[in-house]
This record gives structure tokens, C-alpha cells and sequence, in this order.
């Protein structure tokens, strides 16, 4: 799997500026951004079952039995979308509609391997929104979904030879590092969608295969922006760690070596320093995401 970077410097203008919002509001707004993330793995799936069949899923050595579940993951994805949509409308608000999307739906392998990775990005984006959460009702329906997403995506990468459980620790992302990733598969959205205070980051892909390892090099390569005078760190988060690692430069390319707290499906930011706080300030461009091979599982013996 092959992916490649694109990092310039400026934000991309997809969102409205940030106005100063209101707790409630922000709510809503977090409610419309999950539902358009929810009509985009919709569509998704409901893409893929309708091109491919339970034979083409077999014929590219997936089981039957992993077909079935992919109906039920689709079935989910509708039930949330439409547990939004009720949730949205019963504020006041309008619910956003489906925009057009640019989806990799090129083979059913590609497509579970993507869905593996979509299912996570779900993870993470309800994880990184759960502190922003006002409502507590909205946090347990948050922590709902999430619950099943992250069923999902084991499921996923169980079918595709990833260790579901690479990682201890789920990972946290903020709103506008999935907004980042999403705004990559959305096309365009109807003018009158509620415009959502988040925006998103220059894009930075990986240039070599994955997945990748611990103390292994990584290279990505940005468009030839990269500020000359500053040093660069590549700044990986995965599960609770945010470890930032020196990057070495050759020319518009630049490496670093994958970071021991680094496991599983993992986000790299180009970062212009080193600290674990994570802001607009200080990140270049990213997310990329990557698949880290866990280490071997060991125990303590002393917790026995
Ligand atoms: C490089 O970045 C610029 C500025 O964002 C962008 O317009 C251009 O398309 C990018 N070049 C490539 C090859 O992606
Ligand atoms: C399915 O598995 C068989 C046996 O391992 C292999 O020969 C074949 O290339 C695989 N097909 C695909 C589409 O990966
Ligand atoms: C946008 O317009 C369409 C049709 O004109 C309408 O169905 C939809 O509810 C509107 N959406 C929003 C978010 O106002
Ligand atoms: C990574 O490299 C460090 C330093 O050389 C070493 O201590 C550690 O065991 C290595 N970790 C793995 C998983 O290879
Ligand atoms: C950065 O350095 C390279 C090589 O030293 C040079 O070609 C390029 O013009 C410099 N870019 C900027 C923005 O200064
Ligand atoms: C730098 O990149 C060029 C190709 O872009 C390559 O030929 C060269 O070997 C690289 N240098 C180092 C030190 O990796
Ligand atoms: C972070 O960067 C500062 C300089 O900006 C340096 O003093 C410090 O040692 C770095 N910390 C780590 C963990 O790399
Ligand atoms: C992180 O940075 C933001 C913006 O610079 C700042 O408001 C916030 O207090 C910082 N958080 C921590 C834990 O340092
Ligand atoms: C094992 O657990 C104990 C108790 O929490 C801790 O003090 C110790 O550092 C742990 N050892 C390792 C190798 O993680």
C-alpha cells in the first residue's frame, strides 16, 4: 500500500472561520460533524455490498462468514446515521446532507483495508470529540458508537492479517486532524450545509510501504515547501502517546524512525516542535496514517 506526501504551508480554506462558539452549539456542531462522517462510511459500504458480492468478497480469500459481518457493520453505520440525523433535528437544527465523495473502491481487498482504516479514523475522531462533549447524554451515545466502530474495525483487520489489538490504548484525535482526513474522500458538500468550525491540515503521505515497524525509517516527501530554517519534527500519535522524533531532510523529503510508543494504526504530523500538546501553532501538515506491526506481547511479572 502506497501512499505520498503532499505538505505546503497554508491551511486549506474548507471551513468557516472560528467564530467564538457557545457550549450547546458546539454540540450540534460535533453531532453534524460525526453525521457527516457517518454518510461518508454510509456510502461507502453501501457502494461496496452493492458492486460486489459475497462470491467477488471470497474470491479475494475473504470468508463468508466475514461477508455476513459486513453487512451487519453497513446495517450499524445506517442505524447511527440515522440516531444523528433524530438527534440533530430534535435541537432545532438541520442535519447536514450527503455531499460527493471521492472513495477508494477499487477491489474488495483494497476496500477492507480501507475500512479497517476508516473504522479506526471513527475511533478516534469520537474519542477526540468525547472532551468537548458538553452534554452527558451525548458522551454515553458518543462512547455507544464508538463501542461498535471500534468492533468494526477489529473485525477489519482481523480479515486483512492485522492484529486487532496492536494497541493497549485506543487513539484520540482532534476535530480538525479528522476533518483533515475526511476532507480527502469529500469531493464537495451542498451549499447549504451547516459550515462546521473545524479546518483542515496540508496533507502529508507516507512514500514506502506499509505497515512499518518499531525503530524502522519512515520517509515521507512534501511538494518542496518545507520552511528551509526550521528544524522539522515527525510527530507520531498513537493510542495516549504523542512522541515527537527529529526529522533528518534530504531535499523535499524527510525520515525518522518509528518511536517504540508507536502500535498499530498510528497518526503522523509534521510538527514544528517537539511538545506533546499538539496544536494549530505548531503542526505543519498531517495526518498520515500508518500501521505500526505490534511488538510481541510480554507481562510483568511482578503484576501476576
Ligand atoms: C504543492 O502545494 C501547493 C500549495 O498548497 C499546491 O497548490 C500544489 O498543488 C502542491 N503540489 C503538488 C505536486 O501536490
Ligand atoms: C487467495 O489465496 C490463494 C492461496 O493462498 C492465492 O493463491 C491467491 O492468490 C489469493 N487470491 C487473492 C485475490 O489474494
Ligand atoms: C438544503 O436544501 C435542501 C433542498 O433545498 C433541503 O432538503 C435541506 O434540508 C437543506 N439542508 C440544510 C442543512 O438546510
Ligand atoms: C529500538 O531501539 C532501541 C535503541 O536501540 C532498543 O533499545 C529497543 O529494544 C528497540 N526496540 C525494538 C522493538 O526493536
Ligand atoms: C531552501 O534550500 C534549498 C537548497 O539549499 C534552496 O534551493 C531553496 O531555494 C531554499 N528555499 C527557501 C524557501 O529558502
Ligand atoms: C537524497 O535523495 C536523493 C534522491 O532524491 C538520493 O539520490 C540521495 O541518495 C539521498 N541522500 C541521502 C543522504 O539519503
Ligand atoms: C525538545 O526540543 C527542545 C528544543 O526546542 C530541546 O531542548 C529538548 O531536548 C527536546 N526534547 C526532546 C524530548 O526531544
Ligand atoms: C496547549 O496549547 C494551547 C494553545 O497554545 C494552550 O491553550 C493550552 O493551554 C496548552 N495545553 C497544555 C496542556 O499545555
Ligand atoms: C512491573 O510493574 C511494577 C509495578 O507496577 C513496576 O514498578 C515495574 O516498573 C514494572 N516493570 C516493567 C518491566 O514494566
Amino acid at each position: 500500500m502506497y501512499r505520498f506526501v503532499v505538505c505546503s504551508f497554508s491551511f486549506l480554506a474548507l471551513a468557516a472561520s472560528l467564530p467564538v462558539y457557545k457550549r450547546a452549539t458546539l454540540d450540534v456542531d460535533i453531532l453534524q460533524f460525526a453525521l457527516t462522517l457517518e454518510r461518508l462510511e454510509n456510502k461507502f459500504y453501501k457502494e461496496a455490498l452493492s458492486m460486489w458480492s459475497v462470491d467477488d468478497f471470497v474470491d479475494a480469500n475473504f470468508t463468508e462468514d466475514f461477508y455476513t459481518q459486513l453487512k451487519y457493520i453497513a446495517h450499524d453505520e445506517e442505524a447511527h446515521l440515522v440516531f444523528l440525523e433524530q438527534a440533530i433535528k430534535a435541537t432545532g437544527a438541520e442535519p447536514v446532507q450527503a455531499c460527493t465523495y471521492n472513495l477508494p473502491l477499487d477491489s474488495p481487498s483494497g476496500f477492507v483495508e480501507s475500512l479497517a482504516i476508516f473504522e479506526g479514523v471513527g475511533v478516534s475522531a469520537y474519542l477526540g470529540a468525547a472532551s468537548l462533549i458538553s452534554s452527558k447524554k451525548y458522551l454515553t451515545a458518543a462512547g455507544s458508537i464508538l463501542s461498535t466502530e471500534a468492533i468494526h474495525q477489529a473485525a477489519a483487520r482481523n480479515a486483512i492479517g492485522e492484529i486487532p489489538m496492536a494497541n493497549s490504548f485506543a487513539t484520540p484525535l482532534s476535530a480538525n486532524a479528522i476533518y483533515s482526513i475526511a476532507s480527502r474522500y469529500i469531493e464537495s458538500c451542498p451549499a447549504n450545509n451547516t459550515k462546521l468550525p473545524f479546518k483542515a491540515y496540508p496533507e502529508l503521505i507516507v512514500t514506502q510501504g506499509l505497515p512499518t515497524a518499531i525503530n524502522s525509517s519512515i520517509t515521507f516527501s512534501s511538494n518542496g515547501s518545507l520552511p528551509n530554517s526550521t528544524q522539522i519534527y515527525v510527530t507520531f500519535v498513537s493510542g495516549l502517546d504523542i512522541t515527537s522524533v527529529t526529522g533528518t531532510r534530504n531535499g523535499s523529503s524527510i525520515k525518522a524512525s518509528v518511536p517504540e510508543k508507536a502500535s498499530g494504526q498510528s497518526y503522523v504530523f509534521l510538527t514544528t516542535g517537539n511538545s506533546s500538546n499538539l496544536t494549530d501553532s505548531n503542526i505543519l501538515c498531517g495526518p498520515a496514517i500508518i500501521e505500526v506491526t505490534p511488538s510481541s506481547p510480554t507481562f510483568n511479572i511482578s503484576l501476576f
